[in-house]
């Protein structure tokens, strides 16, 4: 790794430098004006820190508990779609360095690694994160069912239902580009469009976007844990509990769906009141824009659970492969346990709202 590269934002510009225009647009891009990708970042920035001094730090450590097991750090490598396309080692190089760096991952529907291949790599390592599989809405049910079976079978440990996107966003730098992926890339998991029903909005995918009852259903399926990403409105997170989720995460796509959303650092609070009213054991995990271990911080000290990081591990993945995530990760983990300290935060159990400051001007 070069000796300039200390943060997330070198790796952010080493991976520019080696993708295709095309792959920088998809992978860095987001919807329309890219108002909400913005935001992401920079919401995390209006909150400042107010360190206690002189804690008794002895013993301290970054370990949480999620869904009854002990894990070494609160933090997941966020679902992400063809990871081949960034590098060649694509989803094996991202799910062996997040087991590496203790970090969890949620692997991507449309990953371009088979799940089976992604999972025997890492399931059996003892200091891993933990091992999830995301899942899109499937127009036939017996579709979707089939890949929860294989994610049951290859060992991962929660589903992860996105509902954020039942159609395509805008994306202005996507639409420029196009996706011109490379031969032999593809999401292997995903079925052959049998093509929408041609009525209705947005050519009719809407006809066929999932409901309520369908998660009901789903939750019905499967021993496994399901949360459901891309909550962000607390009355949704509130029902999400009553149709059997685990927890939710707060989510808007990384900004890529829906311009104009509030940034999830705005969303988070009132999601996590909602769901600590109604259950206080259900999850809360957060993505968008987390960038330093500050932000982390941030976001567990405003209520999450856990946190998911994107763009930056796919950064890594894009100049080095497994490599470069390992980087990612461990300067995130690096920063985030200076920060506890720093805050006076033996563990982060002893993270809580106090060690917050609201910053009446934007840094
Ligand atoms: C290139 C790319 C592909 C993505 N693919 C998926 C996906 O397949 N499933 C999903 O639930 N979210 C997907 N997301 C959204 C991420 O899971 C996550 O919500 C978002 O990237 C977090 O924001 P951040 O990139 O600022 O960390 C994707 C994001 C990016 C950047």
């Amino acid at each position: 790794m070069s000796l300039s590269i200390v943060n997330l934002h070198d790796h952010e510009r080493a991976a520019q430098a080696v993708l295709s225009e095309a792959a920088w647009a998809y992978f860095s891009g987001g919807a329309a004006d890219e108002i909400t990708l913005q935001r992401n970042q920079t919401a995390w920035r209006r909150w400042g820190l107010a360190p206690r001094v002189l804690q008794d730090l002895r013993g301290g450590h970054t370990r949480c508990e999620l869904l009854g097991r002990t894990w070494p750090i609160p933090l997941l490598v966020a679902p992400m779609a063809y990871q081949r396309w960034a590098h060649p080692e694509g989803e094996a190089g991202m799910a062996l360095a997040a087991a590496a760096q203790g970090c969890g991952l949620v692997l991507s529907h449309q990953t371009s690694t088979p799940l089976s291949d992604v999972a025997a790599l890492v399931a059996a390592d003892a200091d891993r994160g933990p091992l999830w599989f995301q899942l899109y809405w499937q127009t036939e049910r017996a579709t979707l069912l089939d890949v929860v079976r294989q994610a049951e079978v290859a060992g991962f440990e929660a589903l992860v239902l996105t509902v954020d996107a039942p159609v395509q966003g805008v994306r202005d730098r996507e639409r420029r580009w196009g996706m011109p992926l490379p031969q032999g890339v593809r999401a292997v998991h995903w079925p052959a469009s049998t093509g929408a029903p041609g009525h209705g909005l947005c050519n009719g995918w809407a006809e066929v976007a999932p409901v309520w009852d369908d998660v009901a259903w789903l939750t019905q399926q499967t021993q496994l844990p399901v949360l459901l990403k891309g909550v962000t409105h607390p009355v949704d997170a509130e029902r999400a509990l009553l149709v059997g989720a685990a927890g939710v995460i707060v989510s808007n796509h990384g900004g890529r769906v829906l311009d104009t959303m509030p940034a999830t650092a705005e969303s988070l609070p009132l999601v996590v009141e909602a769901v600590r009213r109604q259950n206080p054991k259900a999850l809360v995990l957060v993505d968008g824009g987390i960038r330093r271990g500050t932000d982390l911080f941030k976001a567990l000290a405003l209520g999450a659970d856990a946190v998911l990081v994107g763009r930056p591990a796919l950064y890594g993945l894009a100049h080095s492969g497994a490599r470069g995530v390992a980087h990612v990760l461990r300067l995130l983990r690096d920063e985030f346990e200076a920060v506890l300290a720093l805050t006076g935060c033996a563990s982060v159990g002893d993270i809580g709202s106090d060690r917050l400051w609201p910053l009446e001007t934007q840094i």
